[in-house]
């Protein structure tokens, strides 16, 4: 049986810039503080009110239907992968894909932070290997800003607004998705979270007052679990595939900080030039970045190529995956 494969790539990132030159002015921080604890130099920002996670979401799309000349009418699913959709209800995918033209498919968000794309390729990669449906578009998309209190130094410097968009076919060759390891721990949902507008703490005066409605991490015990979690799930990649330095083309690890990604290539003894890499220039864009990088790097890649995927993410949620690249 032939496996499911990335047969397709779109990428986009709004051109509001917001340096760390940018952020000096803001709170305090300084660009020094930044690169150094996170290797990110600037961020961009979706600087219009009225445009949504739908906007990032639909331009991706939009990138990749072009690029690949792709009848919309012949997508037969949609999933966003986002923790800033559109409205709380009324999922932001259905929206999109109506936008896009994909009036035959069915549509649905993934909610699982920073590891939602990671997720979201598993789930999209079950789909096609069933047989039930031939192309599944997943989009990363998030509109960080939205969430963000640009009053609180420990976050506003960390994240930016972006889209990425994926289509999954069945291959024409033997190259495809190989292997996948993921897990979840939810003792620790409260180290990073939007406290409020959700069942357990409805919007309130209070929810309000005491801003439960931004993004807040507990940075220290979110970078813990991340260094050894994600390494770990990488490791276990690696070795069960016989994976090493001389037949691993490309990590493609989700792009939180660059002290993370740094740790887990230590474990799995990976040169840095493997390593695919903008959070210097896009910061966290949370279901974003791994598309992104596909996006930005997509030129490297060639048939038959290994890539490994890794994220961590709040819930915590965290993952490896193994593809071998199909065109
Ligand atoms: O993508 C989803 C998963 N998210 C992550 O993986 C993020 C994981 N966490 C991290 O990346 C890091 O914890 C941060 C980048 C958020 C923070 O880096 P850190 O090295 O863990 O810093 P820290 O929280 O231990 O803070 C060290 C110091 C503190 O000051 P004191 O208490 O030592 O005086 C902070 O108040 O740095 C201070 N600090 C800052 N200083 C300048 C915190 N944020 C800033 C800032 N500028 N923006």
């Amino acid at each position: 049986m032939n496996k499911a494969a990335i047969t397709g790539i779109g990428g986009y990132v709004p051109d509001h810039v917001l340096s760390n030159k940018d952020l000096e002015k803001i709170v305090d921080t300084t660009d020094e503080w930044i690169i150094s604890r996170t290797g990110i130099k600037e961020r961009r920002i979706l600087n219009d009110s009225k445009k949504a996670t739908s906007y990032l979401a639909i331009k991706a799309a939009k990138n990749l239907i072009k690029k690949k000349k792709l009848n919309p009418e012949s997508i037969d699913l949609v999933i966003v992968a986002t923790i800033t959709p559109d409205l709380p209800v009324a999922a932001t995918a259905p929206y999109v894909a109506s936008q896009i033209g994909a009036k035959n498919a069915f549509a649905y968000d993934l909610q699982a932070a920073c590891s939602g794309f990671l997720y979201g390729m598993s789930s999209a990669v079950s789909y096609i290997n069933s047989g039930r449906y031939k192309k599944v578009l997943l989009i990363g998309a998030d509109k960080m800003s939205s969430i963000v209190d640009y009053k609180d130094r420990a976050t506003c410097v960390i994240f930016g607004d972006g889209g990425g968009a994926v289509l999954f076919e069945k291959s024409k060759n033997n190259f495809g998705w190989e292997d996948e390891f993921f897990r979840s721990n939810g003792e620790e949902r409260m180290a990073l979270k939007i406290k409020a507008g959700g069942s357990l703490f409805p919007t309130s005066s209070e929810s309000y007052n005491n801003g439960w409605h931004n993004i807040y991490q507990d940075g220290k015990t979110v970078f813990k679990y991340a260094v050894s979690e994600m390494s770990y799930v990488t490791e276990q990649i690696f070795k069960r595939n016989n994976l090493n330095n001389e037949n691993v083309n490309f990590l493609v690890p989700h792009q939180a900080n660059k002290r993370i990604i740094d740790a887990t290539i230590k474990r799995i003894n990976l040169s840095e030039e493997k390593v695919l890499m903008n959070i210097s220039k896009y910061g966290n864009t949370t279901a974003a970045t791994i598309p992104l990088l596909l996006h930005d790097y997509e030129s490297k890649f060639k048939l038959g190529d290994s890539l490994v995927f890794s994220a961590f993410g709040g819930g915590f949620t965290w993952g490896s995956s193994y593809l071998t690249w199909a065109y």
